[in-house]
């Protein structure tokens, strides 16, 4: 009778919480586990199949994200914080908004406490900053215990004829979207690497970064986006040895402050452009960013997902 050994993941694997396999390796070791007992003694059967796959588990309970804390820059408002939301929902138990605003930062997490039970802190930053964000990166560890999902929506836009852009303007958006994605990920990853259990980064990419919008002019929020969605697949091959998965969200056009100051043409413009017929609602990206982030998406990684009411299929 040949050993079956399966690996073991340490206890305390992130993507494992209470349950750490898929339900397709739970069902390939069960049958593994029923022809070893057909055919062995019980006691052969128990010391030669070793592992600690759980129970299989009901495809909703993969979205749980009990025990968990997630970081949310640029959750102030916004995109951000609709995604904030759907996670809390999902049984986090702590939840840091990173964001330039005081005020709707500290309103935000008390409004998550409120609603979803769960430990909330603001840490007013610019992403900009790599020492104040890994600082804040560091006192997240401190005072909630760990970083187990980073979703990274601070970001700012532009509308600028690209004659005219002055080059600390374009600098100015590269390097909040793109450089700031960076330097998050980065700060966050170092916790996520040192604890040894994996983790799950969302960025926050755009159709403008596969895409060109038309007719406002916008190269460097184009440019940026372009840039994160490729950091993204980047980090997602060399982390992945560490088993952090990084995926994009890559909206189309949403109803958000971002969008408000443009001229009321651009609105008409960007509808009659978009198959749906409307700009989408940012509960809209909900449900993408809780499956990134919990184990449902366990074999997801380096992805780019479009939810732009088909804005990209013409
Ligand atoms: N709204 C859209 O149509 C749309 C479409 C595609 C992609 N996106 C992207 O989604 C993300 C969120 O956009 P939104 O619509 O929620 O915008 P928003 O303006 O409502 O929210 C952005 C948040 O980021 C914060 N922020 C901006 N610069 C920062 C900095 N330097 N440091 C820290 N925080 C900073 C702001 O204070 C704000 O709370 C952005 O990356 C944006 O590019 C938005």
């Amino acid at each position: 009778m040949a050993a079956v050994s399966v690996q073991v993941p340490p206890t305390d694997d992130i993507m494992a919480s209470s349950t750490p396999f898929s339900p397709l390796a739970q069902s390939m070791v069960d049958e593994r586990q029923s022809s070893i007992a057909a055919a062995a003694t019980p006691a052969e059967s128990l010391a030669t199949v070793t592992t600690s796959v759980p129970r299989k588990r009901n495809v909703f309970d993969m979205f749980r994200l009990d025990g968990r804390v997630a970081v949310i820059t640029g959750g102030a408002r916004g995109l951000g914080y609709s995604m904030a939301e759907g996670l809390c929902a999902a049984g986090l138990s702590g939840i840091a908004i990173l964001d330039l605003q005081t005020d709707l930062g500290e309103q935000a997490c008390d409004q998550l406490h409120s609603e979803y039970g769960v430990s909330a802190r603001f840490y007013r930053l610019d992403v900009r900053d790599e020492v104040a964000v890994q600082d804040a990166m560091d006192s997240v560890v401190r005072d909630l215990g760990r970083i187990d999902i980073l979703v990274l929506s601070a970001g700012v836009a532009d509308i600028v004829h690209a004659e005219d852009y002055s080059p600390a303007k374009f600098r100015r958006v590269i390097d909040i979207n793109l450089n700031g994605s960076f330097v998050c990920a980065q700060a966050a990853g170092k916790h996520m690497i040192a604890a040894g259990r994996g983790g799950s980064v969302i960025f926050v990419g755009s159709m403008s970064g596969s895409i060109v919008n038309w007719p406002n002019p916008q190269s460097a929020y184009n440019a940026s986006k372009a840039g994160v969605i490729h950091l993204m697949k980047s980090l997602s091959a060399e982390w992945a040895k560490y088993r952090i998965r990084c995926n994009s969200i890559s909206p189309g056009y949403m109803d958000t402050p971002l969008n408000t100051t443009y001229e009321e043409a651009y609105f008409h413009e960007w509808k009659s452009r978009t198959p749906m017929n409307r700009l989408g609602q940012p509960e809209e990206l909900a449900g993408c960013a809780l499956w990134l982030a919990s184990d449902a998406s366990s074999y997801t990684t380096g992805s780019d997902i479009l939810i732009d009411g088909g804005y990209t299929v013409l």
